[in-house]
């Protein structure tokens, strides 16, 4: 089981950034949660963050035929990016969107997501462990198989 994570903007601020709305832990910090959860259940993982949307499309188009589920945190890039949702479609990797925050009860501009469109799931509001509800859904689809 290869996972890629992809965090957008912003996320390499963890730590600094609203603490409030995104937690304490840095963005090293999560990359090691993410780290140690795929360890201890015997998965490879790939983690990038990048702030220009066309990075983070380069890199969903390099996982074609190399990884075998995506999880991605595309920051502000979810409210605006068609570009990130065609990408996603047009690799056909079984992708979950995950945010740190409930943007569900934030404001209005951020109720709209592209990405999800081509999202097996997503989870929002469940902090850092989000990321790791998100690979283990997508562990559990993927050995349904
Ligand atoms: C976010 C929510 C987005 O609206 C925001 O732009 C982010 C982080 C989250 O993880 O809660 O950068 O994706």
């Amino acid at each position: 089981m290869k996972f890629l994570v992809i965090n957008g903007p912003n996320l390499n601020m963890l730590g600094i950034r609203e603490p409030g709305i995104y937690g304490e832990q840095t963005y090293a910090g999560l990359c090691k949660k993410i780290e140690d959860h795929a360890a201890k259940n015997g998965w490879e993982v790939e983690l990038y963050q990048s702030n220009h949307e066309g990075c983070l499309v380069d890199k969903i188009q390099e996982a074609y035929g190399k990884a075998d589920a995506i999880v991605i945190n595309p920051g502000a890039y979810t409210h605006t990016s068609v570009a990130l949702l065609d990408a996603v479609k047009a690799v056909q990797i079984p992708t979950v969107e995950v945010h740190i925050s409930d943007v569900s009860k934030r404001e209005d501009f951020r109720q709209i997501s592209y990405i999800r469109l081509a999202c097996a799931a997503t989870i929002a509001g469940h902090g850092l462990d989000g990321y790791l509800e998100a690979m283990d859904l997508l562990a559990e689809r993927l050995a349904a198989k």
